[in-house]
Formats: C-alpha cells, sequence, structure tokens
C-alpha cells in the first residue's frame, strides 16, 4: 500500500464498541482502519465509514497490519479473556518492535501483566486500557484509562486526548501508570459502579415503600436529585427508566424486569483483590453479594412464604428528602473505599497512582461520574497522600450533616424489613472507621483463649498469652 494511504489507527474487533470507537477516532480527523474476522461486520463499516472518507475496514489480517503507519497503533476492542490472547497471537507475527497493542477491553489486571511482558520481550508495546461509557460513551466520547510504558503513550496521547470525554475542555483520559494500572483502575471504577447502582436500587425501594412513592413520583424525584448535589450519570438514567413504558405490555418497563441481576466479574474481582490487599470495601462487597442473592430467588421465594415481613408504616414523602442525603452519603463512602483501594494497590503493585488525576479523568465520559468527582479531584490535589477521602476536612462538612437523615432511614428501612445492605452496610462501614476504639479486643482474647494466638495489651508493649 502506497505510504500515503496507511492510516493512523487500527482497531480490531468491530462489535458496536469497536465500531462507534473507530468513528469517533475518525471524526476526530485522524485515519483509521479497522478489522474483523466477520466479513459483514468489516462491511458494514467500510460502507459507515464512507461518509468520512477516514475510515476504512478490511477482513485480511495481513492488509490490516499493512495498512498502518509505524509505529502501528492497534487497539483491541473485543471480549475479555481468551479473545484478547488470540487476537494477540495472530498480530504478533505481522508486528515489529516498536508496535503498540492497546487492549480496550475488561481484562483481568493480571492478564495484562502477563501479556505486557511478553510482548515486551518481542518489542512491543502493550497497554491495558479500560474504556467506560457503553457504546454512546465510545461513539460521543468515552473516560479512557491507559496503563503502560510511559514513552510509548506520546503515540497514543494525541488519539486518546482527541476522542475521549471532556470535562470543562480538559480531556477524560490520562497516563495512568506502569503495567496493568489502567486496568485495575477501570476494575476499581466497575467496583464503585457496582455499589452506586446497589445503593439506587435500595433507595428507590425505601422511596417505593416507605415514601410510597409511584413511578411517576420515583421519575421526578430522581431528576429533581440529578439537578444537585447528587448529580450523575446513574441517577440521571434511572430517572429515565421509571418514564420507560412497556413496550409489550401496560405500564412500566422496569415493573415487567426480572429481579435476577447479572454479573460479568469486575465487581467481584474488585472485591477478591481488595482482600488480598486488606483494604475494606464493604460497600462493593455487599453490591456483588446482592446480585448473587438476587440470582437465588427460589430461595427467596420460598423463604419469604416463611417468614412474613413487618407491616408497611403509612406512606410518609418526609422519607423522599432523608433518601437523598443517604444516598449522598452512600455515594461518598463508595468512592472513599474505591480510592483507597486504589491508593493501596499503587503502593503494593509499583503503579505510581495519582488518585487526583483518576477522579479527574472520570469527571465525564464514564459510568460513574457525578458531581462528586469534582469535589473528590480537589480533595486528592490538595493532599495526594489522604489515606480515606472520610478524612478530608471538606468531605467532613458534607457527611456530618447527612448523618442524621441517613441513620433515621436506615433504621426505619431496617425495622421494616426492607433489605438495604448496602445503605445500611456503608454507614457501619463510616461509624467503624470513625472509631478510634472497636470491640475486637474481644476477638483477640477469644483467638488468644481457643487458639494461644497471643494478644498485645493497651497499656504496655510486647505480646501476651494468658491460660484463660
Ligand atoms: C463501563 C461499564 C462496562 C460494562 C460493565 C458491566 O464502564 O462502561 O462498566 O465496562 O457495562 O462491565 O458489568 P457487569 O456486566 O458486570 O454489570
Amino acid at each position: 500500500m502506497p505510504e500515503r494511504d496507511l492510516s493512523t489507527f487500527g482497531l480490531v474487533g468491530l462489535g458496536v464498541m469497536g465500531r462507534n470507537f473507530i468513528l469517533n477516532v475518525a471524526d476526530k480527523g485522524f485515519t483509521a482502519l479497522g478489522y474483523d474476522l466477520d466479513p459483514e461486520k468489516a462491511a458494514a463499516l467500510e460502507k459507515e465509514g464512507a461518509a468520512s472518507g477516514r475510515v476504512r475496514a478490511t477482513d485480511n489480517l495481513e492488509a490490516f497490519v499493512g495498512g498502518l503507519e509505524r509505529p502501528r497503533r492497534i487497539m483491541l476492542l473485543v471480549p475479555a479473556g481468551k479473545p484478547v490472547d488470540a487476537v494477540i497471537d495472530a498480530l504478533l507475527p505481522h508486528l515489529e518492535a516498536g508496535d503498540i497493542i492497546v487492549d480496550g477491553g475488561n481484562s483481568f489486571y493480571k492478564d495484562t501483566d502477563r501479556r505486557e511482558a511478553f510482548l515486551k520481550e518481542k518489542g512491543i508495546h502493550f497497554f491495558g486500557a479500560g474504556v467506560s461509557g457503553g457504546a454512546e460513551g465510545a461513539r460521543r466520547g468515552p473516560s479512557i484509562m491507559p496503563g503502560g510504558s510511559r514513552e510509548a503513550y506520546a503515540h497514543l496521547k494525541p488519539i486518546f486526548e482527541a476522542v475521549a470525554a471532556r470535562y470543562q475542555n480538559e480531556p477524560c483520559v490520562a497516563y495512568l501508570g506502569p503495567k496493568s494500572a489502567g486496568n485495575y483502575v477501570k476494575m476499581v471504577h466497575n467496583g464503585i459502579e457496582y455499589a452506586l447502582m446497589q445503593a439506587i436500587a435500595e433507595t428507590y425501594d425505601l422511596l417505593k415503600h416507605l415514601g410510597g412513592l409511584d413511578n411517576a413520583q420515583l421519575a421526578a424525584t430522581f431528576s429533581r436529585w440529578n439537578e444537585g448535589r447528587l448529580q450523575s450519570f446513574l441517577v440521571e438514567i434511572t430517572s429515565h427508566i421509571f418514564r420507560q413504558p412497556d413496550p409489550l405490555g401496560s405500564g412500566a418497563l422496569v415493573d415487567r424486569i426480572l429481579d435476577k441481576a447479572k454479573q460479568k466479574g469486575t465487581g467481584k474481582w474488585t472485591s477478591q483483590n481488595a482482600m488480598d490487599l486488606g483494604i475494606p470495601v464493604p460497600s462493593l462487597d455487599i453490591s456483588v453479594s446482592m446480585r448473587q442473592i438476587s440470582a437465588l430467588k427460589p430461595i427467596r421465594e420460598k423463604a419469604e412464604g416463611m417468614y412474613p415481613k413487618p407491616a408497611l408504616p403509612a406512606a410518609d414523602l418526609q422519607w423522599v428528602e432523608a433518601a437523598e442525603a443517604t444516598l449522598y452519603f452512600t455515594f461518598i463512602t463508595a468512592y472513599a473505599q474505591g480510592m483507597h483501594l486504589l491508593s493501596e494497590a499503587s503502593k503494593a503493585y509499583g503503579y505510581e497512582l495519582e488518585l487526583g488525576e483518576i477522579a479527574k479523568i472520570w469527571r465525564a465520559g464514564c459510568i460513574i461520574r457525578a458531581a462528586l468527582l469534582a469535589d473528590i479531584t480537589g480533595a486528592y490535589q490538595a493532599r495526594p497522600e489522604l489515606d480515606n477521602l472520610l478524612l478530608d476536612p471538606g468531605f467532613a462538612e458534607k457527611v456530618r450533616p447527612a448523618l442524621e437523615p441517613t441513620r433515621r432511614l436506615v433504621s426505619a428501612g431496617i425495622q421494616h424489613g426492607i433489605a438495604i445492605p448496602t445503605l445500611a452496610g456503608s454507614l457501619s462501614y463510616f461509624d467503624a472507621m470513625s472509631s478510634g476504639r472497636l470491640p475486637l479486643n474481644l476477638v483477640q482474647a477469644q483467638r488468644d483463649y481457643f487458639g494461644a494466638h497471643t494478644y498485645e495489651r493497651t497499656d504496655r508493649e510486647g505480646t501476651f498469652h494468658t491460660e484463660w
């Protein structure tokens, strides 16, 4: 192919995300070449991209690799797991030293480390770059979380900065760190996403059962909240969901959707890794557990017949304002846990993460974008070493007034048998994290009693054991 016909950016995997991402790249003035094994997908993109004159597509791997400027910039948007390895294996014989592969999927960070090390030996740069924002984000501007070689990032920077979402004219992408830093950050993004989604779902249950709100009122309430401090993508789409009529019947679609939530694993990975690193993220853990509990519908239904719920009180609209404060409080604790995990992972894995920078690129484009992220950015920019967001004086000002309504509503929910483990668990996380003294002295005593595991004392140095 003549040099002038070479494309600047290559993309493998022309599913919805891939197609949208490459069209976005072309919109920003770059020439781009797509590749998919499926000739129909390649042909569809070729047709769709014809208008811009900058996008082409092929189902021939050699033509694809041969059609790219060097160093080649090849992004993969294929399902995480084996497909990523399969594409790398297929590309490898055609690549040259200095070429760059970017994995834009939700890959497990340890897989990214393995791939990065393997490709480094061959002189190929490998980036794990989480892309958030769904299909619409890929087309109009996602948040992109790249990790890999800092030097090689220079070849990606102009393209990523052009296609990413913008927050007050700043692109929602930044070089995050070496190796799997990008995939790790995206994994924690998703862990936080699970917690925010579950917190919204529990708030919906409370508004419905204690506040007596119908779908129209729920839609109006979430719309109103989205105008204030809870402004966020997830609150916004929730307001839309309550307005959506059932296309196959009468009433709202949400009431016809089966209450069993699926998951692809990123939330679970976050919890598993947080356990390994010893950082508590209970709001995230419980959200994963709730998806598991939701899947156990036959057991839930059987048990419901055995354990009648307490009667609900008369509907009272006073709960609406308490619910707003509770959700705000829970959002803060969920971000606080996710950021805390990132700060520890940064030390454990040598990622050198800048938490302010991460909060900054989450302010637009991604699923957890929220007004709160501007405040979180400010808190970490002012105090990069902050261990936990709850220790930030600015956040303390936000948390303190939310506590009374949160305690009141969580108590009422529990009293009436409404399952709100993320809201209640977030409150208990807060109470424990803000208790200088916990009853775990007793746990130590028990361990020493039955296993001679020893204990430390409050009044002197050393390790002690007692014959109880
Ligand atoms: C995003 C989303 C995206 C995807 C989740 C869904 O940031 O754009 O997080 O990555 O929608 O992986 O995850 P579950 O299927 O596990 O809910």
